[in-house]
C-alpha cells in the first residue's frame, strides 16, 4: 500500500515536472552562465573515449552473481543481493553520469565529494575528467567499498580516495581535509533528515563556483520535501531540477530562482 503510494506519488510529480519544464537549449533562461550552462552542458551530446571502459566494466559487473551483504542505510531494505542486480537497478544511469563528467569537466572542478559510491561506476565517470582533481567517495557497506576500490584501479583510475563508513560518522572528518568543495554529489540515504545534514554540512566547504547535484529528489514526497527545504538555503542562489536530478549552485551573481528542465 506504502509503495502503491509511491509510486502514484511520483507519477503525479513526473507529471508536474513535465507541465513545469523548459527545453534544455536555454531559451527563456536570462543569467549568462544558466543559457550556457543548459545549452552547452545539459544539452551537450557529445561522447568521450573514457566511457566506454566504464560501460565496459559496468557490463561485466551486470554479470557478476556474487552476493553482498545488505546494509542500505537509504532505502532500510535488507534483502541480500547480487552485484549484478545492484548494478542493475541502483546505479545511475550512462545518460545522467555523463553529464556530471560534463559539469566537471566544463567547469574544471577540482575537488570533489561524493556521498553514496557503490561500485564505483559514478566516481569513475567523476574523477576521469582530470588527473589533477581529487575525489573523495563514501560507501558505508563494507563489500562494496572494496569491489568499487578494485573496479577503480581496473580502470585506471588513481585519484580517487574511498573510504568505507557511515557517512554520518565521518562526514566532519572528510570535510576537515577539503579547503573547499569544487563538486558534491549526494547519492546515499535517501531521507530528508540525512539528506538536509549532509547538505547543510556540505555548504560550509562550497565556494562562489561550486556545484551540488543530489541525486533521486523525487525518488518519494519525504527526498521532494528535503529539495524544497534546500531551494530555500540562503547560501543557495538558482537551482536547475531535471526530475532526478536537483542541481545547485551558489554563485552570488545569479538572481535566485528555481528553474524544471527536460533532460
Ligand atoms: C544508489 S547507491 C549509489 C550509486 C552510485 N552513486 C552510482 O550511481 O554508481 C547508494 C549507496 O549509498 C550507500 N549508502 C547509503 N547510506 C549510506 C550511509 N549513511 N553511509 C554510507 N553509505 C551509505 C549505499 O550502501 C549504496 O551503496
Amino acid at each position: 500500500m506504502v509503495l502503491n503510494m509511491n509510486i502514484a506519488w511520483r507519477i503525479n510529480s513526473l507529471l508536474k515536472h513535465l507541465s513545469k519544464s523548459r527545453n534544455t537549449f536555454g531559451f527563456g533562461v536570462h543569467s549568462p552562465f544558466l543559457f550556457h550552462f543548459t545549452k552547452f552542458v545539459l544539452n551537450e551530446k557529445n561522447r568521450f573515449y573514457v566511457f566506454n571502459n566504464i560501460e565496459q566494466l559496468r557490463s561485466s559487473l551486470k554479470k557478476d552473481y556474487r552476493p553482498i551483504a545488505p546494509l542500505d542505510f537509504g532505502t532500510g531494505d535488507a534483502r541480500i543481493r547480487k552485484v549484478s542486480q545492484i548494478a542493475q537497478t541502483s546505479l545511475s544511469s550512462p545518460r545522467k553520469l555523463r553529464l556530471l563528467y560534463r559539469i566537471i569537466h566544463t567547469y574544471k572542478c577540482k575537488n570533489i565529494l561524493e556521498l553514496g559510491t557503490s561500485l564505483g561506476i559514478s566516481t569513475a565517470y567523476m574523477a576521469s575528467p582530470s588527473h589533477h582533481l581529487r575525489c573523495v567517495s563514501i560507501e558505508g557497506n563494507k563489500q562494496l567499498a572494496s569491489m568499487a576500490v578494485d573496479n577503480l584501479a581496473q580502470l585506471g583510475i588513481n585519484n580517487v580516495s574511498v573510504i568505507q563508513s557511515n557517512i554520518d560518522a565521518c562526514l566532519d572528518g572528510v570535510l576537515e581535509d577539503f579547503d573547499t568543495l569544487d563538486f558534491v554529489f549526494i547519492d546515499a540515504n535517501h531521507r530528508s533528515q540525512a539528506l538536509n545534514n549532509y547538505v547543510e554540512k556540505c555548504i560550509k566547504k562550497t565556494n562562489e563556483h561550486s556545484i551540488l547535484v543530489i541525486d533521486d529528489i523525487n525518488w518519494s514526497e519525504d527526498m521532494h520535501k528535503a529539495w524544497k527545504h534546500l531551494q530555500s538555503h540562503p547560501a543557495v542562489t538558482s537551482t536547475i531540477s531535471t526530475y532526478h536530478f536537483g542541481i545547485v549552485f551558489f554563485n552570488t551573481h545569479l538572481t535566485k530562482k528555481h528553474y524544471h528542465m527536460m533532460f
